[in-house]
């Protein structure tokens, strides 16, 4: 499956959700996040992400910890399918690394 890493925290720019064959994908407030066992490893949405944040579970990921963390939060956050606005301070937080332990709610 796909996992929806770090760099999605505060940026949201919600271009995967458009080219997602299965519709997969879960809003909460501050990151999106894929179903795993919806999603049919098509690989499509990884290209569309501006920062990168979505990548195979067998890369970055070695503790399972983003794999655990999309598996939860797709069962509580409503779907998602259509494209919106990214957050207006999105730019903030482009770079930033560690945002799960720092804004994550
Ligand atoms: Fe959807 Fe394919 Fe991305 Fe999985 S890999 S979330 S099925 S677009
Ligand atoms: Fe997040 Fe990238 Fe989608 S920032 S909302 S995973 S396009």
């Amino acid at each position: 499956t796909y996992i929806v890493t770090d760099a999605c925290i505060r940026c949201k720019f919600t271009d995967c959700v458009e080219v997602c064959p299965v519709d997969c994908f879960y809003e909460g407030e501050n990151m999106l996040v894929i179903h795993p066992d919806e999603c049919i490893d098509c690989g499509v949405c990884e290209p569309e992400c501006p920062v990168e944040a979505i990548v195979p579970d067998t890369e970055d990921d070695p503790d399972g910890k983003w794999l655990a963390l999309n598996s939860k939060y797709a069962e509580a956050w409503p779907n998602i399918t259509v494209k919106k606005d990214p957050p207006p301070d999105y730019q903030k937080y482009e770079t930033e690394t560690g945002k799960l332990e720092k804004y994550f709610s």
